[in-house]
């Protein structure tokens, strides 16, 4: 699995985005080519020396040269040019529109300010969906329809590896499908303005062989673990306090549903759509300071006494 997930826009990494990247190199050359030719016109229009009038007299026009065939030929050229351009477009679109065989897997996306919502949904048995954030697992291979809602503004979802961009507008369902070649994690990134923190709204689609993707599903499908152990018994308590009105934990009473679903908090890679990478310094950090981090973000920092984080950050940690 690759350890730098670059949102690198020059590469594509999967069928639904590798049309789109042939025709934007084409498009590329074609333009290249029309500068290099119009350069190359002027260049020869610059150096082209006519004999000086003699002195005294006015300068002559020179004699009609036929100028307006090269008027019909590159204007013919470009027609031509442009109209192929339309054409392969056309078909690029059409493409990329649906996936070429069933998708194997569909997940619903909910963009909010300034965080992303993944439900994977199993419409045969409701009691094995489950909910996380900010962090898309899909196996490898398999075409994925990714269901995307907003749940405030309009957002726009776009992991440029995997796909182009499918808006997400309010009180209404975009579908897209992602679909990724190799094994390897792929940043995405909100990229219709939302607000102030739009740009710290990242997320990661992690594309796993197949049977890894099934036991990370089957891991997040259970609830979390008892809090067993004292210290963590407490840490549980300060989180049903503090924590509870906004975010859930499955398999405990906190079900709040305005933030990100921290069941399985510990096995992701980044906390605060994909700003800091999820270590014991740095959730403390974000708890008690998210509104430095991401100012105006809907979660407020919270002080806790040194006791009660050291309590609160043993019983996150057993969230895996
Ligand atoms: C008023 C609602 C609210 C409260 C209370 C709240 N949070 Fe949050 N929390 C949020 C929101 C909203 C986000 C998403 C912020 C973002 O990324 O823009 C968030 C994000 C997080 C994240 C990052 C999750 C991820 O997957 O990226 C963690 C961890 C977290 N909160 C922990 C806590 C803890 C621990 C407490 C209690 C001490 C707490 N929060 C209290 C609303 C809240």
């Amino acid at each position: 699995m690759s350890a730098a997930p670059l949102q690198y826009l020059l590469h594509a990494a999967g069928p639904a985005s590798a049309p789109a990247y042939r025709l934007g190199w084409a498009l590329i050359a074609l333009v290249m080519a029309v500068i290099v030719v119009i350069a190359a016109l002027l260049l020869g229009g610059l150096m082209r020396r006519r004999e000086p009038p003699p002195s005294g007299a006015r300068a002559a026009l020179p004699p009609d040269s036929g100028g307006l065939h090269w008027i019909v030929i590159g204007t013919g050229i470009s027609t031509v040019a442009l109209f192929g351009a339309l054409v392969a477009a056309m078909v690029t679109l059409e493409s990329v529109a649906s996936p070429p065989r069933e998708p194997g897997l569909t997940i619903d996306v909910t963009a909010y300010d300034w965080w992303w919502k993944i439900d994977y949904p199993d419409a045969l048995d409701p009691s094995r969906s489950f909910v996380t954030a900010n962090e898309i697992h899909i196996p490898v291979g398999v075409p994925v329809r990714v269901e995307l809602r907003s749940a405030d503004v309009i957002h726009t979802f776009w992991a440029p590896k995997l796909a182009g961009k499918t808006e997400m507008i309010p009180g209404q369902t975009n579908v897209q499908w992602i679909e990724a070649d190799a094994p390897g994690i792929y940043r995405g990134q909100c990229s219709q303005f939302c607000g102030s923190q739009h740009a710290h709204m990242a997320f990661e689609v992690v594309a796993e062989p197949q049977a890894r993707f099934d036991a990370w599903r089957d891991a997040q499908r259970r609830g979390a673990q008892a809090a067993n152990a004292p210290g963590v018994r407490s840490g549980q308590r300060i989180f049903a306090d503090r924590c509870a009105g906004c975010h859930a934990v499955r398999g405990t009473s906190a079900a709040g549903m305005q933030a990100p679903d921290l069941t399985h908090l510990a096995s992701r890679r980044l906390i605060a759509a994909g700003q800091m990478t999820n270590t014991p310094e740095h959730r403390l950090d974000w708890i008690a300071h998210a509104q430095r981090i991401k100012p105006d973000s809907l979660m407020p920092s919270i002080a806790l006494s040194a006791s009660d984080a050291v309590a609160l950050d043993a019983y996150l940690s057993t969230l895996q």
